[in-house]
């Protein structure tokens, strides 16, 4: 991508190589100077029409590339691996890679990154803002003030719980929950986290490992960051939700899955928790329709990361991490170093 290859900035960019570029696949549309750039040195099959293709018409324009960059909808699996003789790169336009299968990129030499640090604070302003917006009620009284009910000031309505001085809870606590632990100081807030493993005592007081049981009883606001996989599938379900407090919220800005939808339905009926905020449910965009039956559940389409900012530095890290691989270059973000060495290599046919 003419990066990095030492010119000073203003010089006349290297000619490319010669010969054939690597073939790239595109599978989501992307932002069109970013396209631009990507097809200066590559052969590049985009997908600007941003077209539904099926799971074979995936395998079929992915079978003879070099490097795919895909978004994270979409399942990268053994079988499609398998379909790909050629293919030296998978590079995940997102940070959480559940739908990657890390083994087998492994196993078939192929290597996998994925876009960290990027998205950071534009997720933890999100999980900010779903937290406030349950907090306070701010969907739910815009819609009732669009549908012509407000006849004037009453000082009962629309009471919401408090967020300054409250108890955050903070389930995952990787970058975005530090982040997030960051933005609650500023409104005086207890920070209590769940994590295998406590950060380091220096990693920024007065952050306080809970195990998970007295995060689930003691937090006012409980917001998920966990990385999906079999083992947090349904991390928050019945038996969770049931021990949390009366009136809590419940925010998801992980992955659907991290919570049992269905389970989560019910809870809310029963008030525990109080409210919810989704930017994530299971099956999306297919969700649990019960959701949207519910006035105290806040719900955005998976848009964590949706700043253009973000979205444009996760676009250009997967595009670096993808050109790396096929220059010969170890990626910045690389999910599995231990295939450097056996690392298929681009030869250009
Ligand atoms: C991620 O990066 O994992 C997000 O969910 C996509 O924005």
């Amino acid at each position: 991508m003419n990066q990095g290859n030492g010119a000073p900035a203003g010089a006349t960019p290297a000619a490319p190589a010669a010969g054939p570029l690597p073939r790239v696949l595109v599978t989501r549309r992307i932002f069109p100077d970013l396209l631009a750039e990507l097809r200066r040195d590559h052969d590049v099959r985009d997908n600007q029409d941003d077209a539904a293709w099926s799971d074979a018409q995936l395998r079929e324009r992915m079978a003879d590339v070099h490097g795919v960059l895909v978004d994270p909808t979409r399942r990268i699996d053994a079988g499609l691996l398998d379909a790909c003789p050629r293919l030296c790169v998978v590079s995940n336009v997102a940070v959480g890679y559940n739908n990657l299968d890390v083994p087998a990129c492994t196993r078939a030499g192929i290597l996998a990154t994925n876009t960290p640090d990027v998205l950071t604070d534009a997720t933890a302003d999100h999980a900010w803002a779903l937290l406030m917006a349950a907090a306070r009620r701010v969907v739910e009284s815009d819609r009732w003030t669009r549908a012509g009910h407000w006849q004037g000031f009453a000082l009962d309505a629309f009471l919401g719980a408090e967020v300054h001085g409250a108890t955050l809870g903070i389930l995952g606590m990787g970058r975005i929950g530090q982040a997030l632990a960051r933005r609650a100081r500023g409104f005086d807030m207890r920070v209590i986290y769940h994590n295998r493993t406590p950060l380091p005592a220096d990693a920024g007081a007065p952050l306080q490992w809970v195990d998970k049981a007295e995060l689930l009883r003691s937090a006012d606001f409980l917001v998920l960051l966990l990385p999906y996989s079999a083992a947090t599938h349904h991390a928050i379900g019945a038996a969770e939700l049931a021990q949390m407090k009366p009136g809590s919220v419940l925010v998801n800005i992980a992955r659907g899955g991290v919570v049992d939808d269905a389970a989560l339905v019910a809870a809310l009926a029963a008030g525990r928790p109080g409210a919810a905020a989704l930017d994530v449910m299971e099956n999306e965009p297919h969700f649990h329709p019960g959701l949207l039956a519910r006035d105290n559940v806040v719900l955005t389409p998976h848009i964590g990361s949706a700043t253009h900012r973000a979205r444009r530095g996760m676009v250009s890290l997967a595009m670096r991490n993808l050109d790396d691989v096929l220059q010969g270059r170890r990626p910045q973000a690389l999910l599995n170093p231990e295939a450097w060495e056996s690392r298929r290599r681009y030869r250009a046919e």
